[in-house]
């Protein structure tokens, strides 16, 4: 079963933490797991993971500033820029760019380190190469935590993955934006799961009610440990029965 996974969700809903959740899980059940941080936003992954920060890979293609001057020469002359041809199983992936913690790697398309560097656009267009170029065995778990909101759609991100998870908090923007991630997703051609986090049962019990009931894999709880590791910035212990369950899902291949 190929599985490259997608989570998306709004700012805060718990994307990250998901992510880390899950390639845990995964990688107690032997999975070998790559973590790809396609949000140039996000400080915290790698800590819920127990690594240290990888290099950008964007690095790997001269930086940021070589990559978007090629993507514009490409625009102009319009020819589709081709950002890199090469084809990596998990093990290939250069180690200068991966950080690793057991059998789970983690890499980062890039960060905005400082400010006024510009648009993000060439990082989403590398994500995009970089997933559809990534080969995985039946043993591995590609998953991709991104960045808030549904901009990676426009970019195509969700072309080289085979499923995409979203996650919700109980809030008007989730539900919301649920609706608009479910019409990008079907144009894709991607099967969508939802997680609710952090609702409790009566938050439960309203999302059920407006999001498609059939297609909610879990509903994850507001957890102390898991905050209290989030807040702290320390590696993610904590082995919940929910995300268990949306492993097994993902196992079962029901969803393909
Ligand atoms: N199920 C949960 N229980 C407790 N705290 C959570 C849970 N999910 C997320 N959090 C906390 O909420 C905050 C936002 O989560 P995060 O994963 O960073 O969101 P996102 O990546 O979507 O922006 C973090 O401080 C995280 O520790
Ligand atoms: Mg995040």
């Amino acid at each position: 079963m190929k599985m490259k996974v997608l989570v998306c969700g709004k700012g805060g809903s718990g994307k990250s933490t998901i992510t880390a959740l899950l390639a845990k899980e995964m990688s107690r059940k032997g999975y070998n797991v790559l973590v790809v941080d396609s949000d140039e936003s996000n400080f915290g992954l790698h800590r819920q993971l127990g690594v240290e920060m990888p290099e950008d890979f964007m690095n790997y293609l001269g930086g940021k500033k070589a990559l978007g001057q090629k993507m514009m020469k490409a625009f102009q002359s319009g020819e589709a820029a081709s950002i890199f041809e090469e084809k990596w199983g998990i093990p290939e992936i250069p180690e200068a760019y991966t950080v690793a913690n057991g059998n789970i790697k983690m890499m980062a398309v890039g960060k905005i380190h400082d400010f006024g560097e510009g648009c993000a656009c060439p990082m989403g267009a590398l994500a995009k190469h970089l997933l559809k170029n990534i080969e995985t065995t039946s043993e591995d778990l590609v998953l991709v935590d991104t960045e808030a909101g549904i901009e990676h759609f426009g970019r195509g991100v969700e072309e080289g993955c085979d499923l995409v998870l979203m996650v919700l908090d109980p809030s008007y923007e989730s539900i919301r934006l649920s609706e608009k991630i479910r019409q990008l997703a079907e144009k894709a051609g991607k099967p969508l799961y939802f997680i609710l986090n952090r609702a409790d049962k009566i938050g439960t019990h309203f999302m059920l009610e407006t999001v498609d009931k059939t297609h909610v894999l879990a509903s994850v709880p507001s957890d102390m440990d898991v905050f209290r590791a989030g807040f702290a910035g320390e590696e993610l212990k904590v082995e919940l029965p929910e995300i268990e369950a949306v492993a097994d899902f993902l196992i079962s291949g029901d969803w393909a």
